[in-house]
């Protein structure tokens, strides 16, 4: 795992956006796998920007996204077909044809979650995976104690991390309970991993991350698996680090 420490929160994102960036100049017809919350939104920014000045065109692009809520009305402004509307598909000029969410409302989710492992597998797979790390070491939706083996599946949200996310809601009752998620194991297939973190609150998490044993109740530590992971954090969420 390649582990870069940068002074703040700007250069994690600039650092993050050129990475891809890089990755869609060589290949335009790249297939980026897609995180929501709080940390990529900064590295999205910087590839907007990109995109407005000319520099880069993501317009050959898919995208996959990590995540959904089950039960949540697509329509609704937090859910994360919304989320990946607003914050990847528009700045970031992607064919929303080519943008995939989770179907978190399927009569039949088994088959939906199903399905969407077979439509990253359609698109020759990920060729970068974004990432962000929850507080309690998940990533994507994999709570504690998920199978590194673990394919897209529904999952029951920590406390944790209803709590973390009850800000994107009008109360902490609205945060639903059950997610889509891809895998640990769908995660791991992708070619390239690169995970942005920022501030001291993601400081304990990123030191089981990168220094902590292999181990199911830290998820994160998964990258340790991945033969090419970067791990881009500023100093406040090095500061765990020994
Ligand atoms: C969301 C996702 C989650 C977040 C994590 C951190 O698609 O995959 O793993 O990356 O919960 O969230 P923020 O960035 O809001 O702190």
């Amino acid at each position: 795992m390649d582990v870069v420490i940068v002074s703040d929160a700007a250069a994690v994102a600039e650092h993050a956006a050129e990475r891809i960036a890089d990755v869609v100049r060589t290949r335009p017809g790249a297939v980026l796998g897609v995180a929501t919350g709080s940390s990529p939104l900064g590295s999205y920014a910087a590839l907007a920007e990109r995109v407005r000045s000319g520099s880069l065109d993501l317009g050959g692009v898919s995208a996959f996204a990590l995540d959904e809520y089950v039960g949540l009305d697509p329509g609704h402004s937090e859910s994360y077909r919304s989320v990946i509307r607003r914050t990847v598909t528009k700045p970031l000029g992607l064919d929303p044809e080519r943008v995939h969410v989770p179907d978190g409302v399927a009569a039949d989710l088994e088959a939906a979650c199903a399905d969407y492992e077979r439509s990253i597998v359609e698109a020759g797979g990920i060729d970068l995976q974004l990432l962000g790390i929850g507080a309690n070491g998940h990533i994507g939706f994999n709570e504690p104690s998920s199978s590194f083996a673990s394919r897209t599946r529904v999952k029951t949200l920590a406390p944790r991390t209803r709590a973390d996310n009850a800000r994107f809601f009008a109360s902490a009752d609205e945060v639903p309970i059950h997610c889509v998620t891809q895998g640990l194991g769908t995660i791991l297939d992708a070619r390239e991993l690169l995970l942005v973190a920022q501030g001291e609150e993601k400081a304990e998490a990123v030191a089981a991350m990168i220094e902590g044993p292999l181990a199911a109740m830290c998820p994160a530590s998964a990258l340790q698996l991945h033969r090419r992971a970067t791990v881009v954090i500023d100093r406040a969420a090095a500061s765990g680090l020994r």
